[in-house]
């Protein structure tokens, strides 16, 4: 039995540099602050297993970063002695790893929340938290403060390492602690990981964002720009091959700006070249940013078999004006001038990309040049989204002048033409062999099995295989957004 839920509220935020908040704080978090040390994680004797056979439901919410988040989140749960489980309904401890990058993915987080708190009604017993990058959005904390008293603690994204203490914490007073850390601080190593499968692993390389696209939250969330050490990552990437991994993704929010704060002469193209170099079958990273893409990562990923040729590269808006307004730092004219390099070296590559429609002073003369550049690209895939304007972020405070039907017929046809060249993309490949990895069985024929190519596309196809290994697949007939295929004899 867990102790007595109570309402009491203490606020037990550790802040780096200033003892003034306690809550988070976007001036603060704009800040970008060099200065920072890597610290190894280690947790206390006492607190292993001594939560033992309780039930944790972990859901995340968002990208690839808050995935991985997740991965380190459960085994800190596990060293607790908590025991992983799909039903929320049955669970002691329910955690939500949450996202701020759009407003629907906000409302997901708080429509779960008003599941939550029936659950409670009928269960005081149960602990639940929030974590991720809604904890560090201050309007979610005031509102969590004021309107959800029962949630009994807050992580943010900058001390997931500390969730052992937080979380006992709050068992152990029956407090709602909330403990949110405006600013990045020490880069922690060697927390601990489950990862979702033993095939494919993400490898943090980069953490944080300095780029501060006016329409974006992240750099706020997620903090300044710190890359972990080049020795750390490929001590990692060594232990991963040695467990027979046969796909890495370096992982961060704007990889290619890796190793700008610790190196002069080493970044990325450097980096993806030492890994190459240590013969990990597929090797490929994400996120991009156009604007630090430099000759060498192209170089370098033309030249290593094992890295993978797909690149995810955001054009955000086809209008340099737009670009402007979103603080993108570059122009229509030179994300082509990148776009085209990377076609002509790299053989075969595969690029995709994101793209915002109804951004505040976008003209029809503007979306249209957003299609001509869709047209042009003929992207193997694209995210496309409707513009959401994110708490205290510049382009918030822009006058937003399209309407919300505009943007849903800009959204509707921007998705009518990228999605008509997935399919031209697809058919060039019928009647290929293709290498596949194998991932998983079919959701939909369960003697059918998924994976993925070599370029990062979705295929699906029959066979005698097993999960994780790579096999040579016939592409039989191509759709929209997967491929159908054989096991080639
Ligand atoms: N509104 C809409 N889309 C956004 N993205 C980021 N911020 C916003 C926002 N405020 C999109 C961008 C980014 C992707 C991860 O999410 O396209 O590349
Ligand atoms: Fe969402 Fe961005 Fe946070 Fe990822 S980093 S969870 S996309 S807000």
């Amino acid at each position: 039995m867990w102790k007595k839920i109570s309402f009491n509220v203490k606020i037990t935020s550790v802040l780096r540099g200033s003892d003034k908040m306690n809550l988070p704080n976007y001036k603060e978090a704009m800040k970008r602050n060099k200065k920072y040390d890597t610290v190894t994680y280690s947790i206390d004797k006492e607190l292993l297993n001594k939560y033992s056979g309780k039930k944790y439901f972990l859901k995340t919410y968002g990208c690839q970063m808050n995935e991985h988040d997740s991965e380190n989140i459960k085994a800190m749960l596990e060293e607790l002695g908590f025991i992983e489980t799909d039903d929320y309904e049955k669970s002691d401890l329910v955690l939500l790893n949450t996202c701020s990058i759009r407003e629907n993915a906000h409302n997901k987080a708080f429509g779960m929340l008003g599941r939550l708190k029936h659950l409670k009604e009928s269960n005081p017993d149960l602990i639940v938290g929030i974590c991720g990058c809604m904890a560090q959005e201050e309007g979610v904390v005031k509102s969590i403060l004021n309107d959800y008293k029962w949630i009994n603690f807050v992580m943010g994204t900058h001390n997931i390492y500390r969730l052992p203490y937080i979380l006992d914490q709050a068992i152990e007073t029956n407090n709602q602690e909330i403990e949110v850390f405006s600013k990045e601080g020490d880069l922690v190593e060697s927390i601990p990981v489950k990862r979702d499968n033993g095939f494919k692993a993400w490898v943090n390389i980069i953490y944080g964002c300095d780029k501060f696209c006016t329409y974006c939250i992240v750099p706020y969330t997620r903090g300044g720009e710190r890359s972990r050490k080049k020795e750390d990552i490929l001590n990692e990437i060594k232990t991963l091959k040695e467990l027979g991994y046969k796909e890495v993704t370096l992982l961060g929010q704007n990889v290619n700006a890796y190793g700008k704060d610790l190196y002069s002469d080493y970044g990325l193209g450097e980096l993806l070249e030492e890994v190459a170099k240590m013969g990990i079958p597929r090797i490929t990273f994400m996120t991009s940013h156009p604007w630090d893409f430099t000759d060498k990562m192209i170089d370098v990923i033309a030249k290593y078999p094992n890295i993978m040729p797909y690149i995810h590269l955001p054009l955000q808006s086809g209008s340099s004006k737009i670009l402007k307004l979103m603080g993108r730092r570059y122009t229509k004219e030179s994300y082509l001038e990148l776009f085209d390099k990377m076609k002509k070296k790299i053989p075969n590559v595969s690029i995709s990309t994101d793209i915002i429609v109804g951004f505040p002073g976008e003209t029809e003369e503007d979306f249209n040049e957003t299609l001509e550049v869709a047209n042009y690209c003929k992207y193997d895939n694209a995210f496309t989204f409707i513009y959401s304007p994110r708490e205290n972020t510049p382009a918030a405070k822009l006058k937003d002048d399209v309407s919300l039907e505009e943007k849903e017929r800009r959204l509707y046809l921007l998705n009518d033409t990228v999605n008509k060249y997935f399919l031209e993309n697809n058919k060039k490949l019928e009647g290929k062999a293709v290498d596949v990895l194998v991932c998983g069985l079919s959701e939909k024929k369960k003697d059918n099995y998924y994976g993925y190519t070599f370029n990062n596309k979705l295929i699906n196809f029959t066979g005698n295989t097993k999960i994780g290994d790579i096999v040579k697949v016939k592409v039989t007939s191509a759709k929209t957004w997967s491929l159908d295929g054989e096991i080639c004899e």
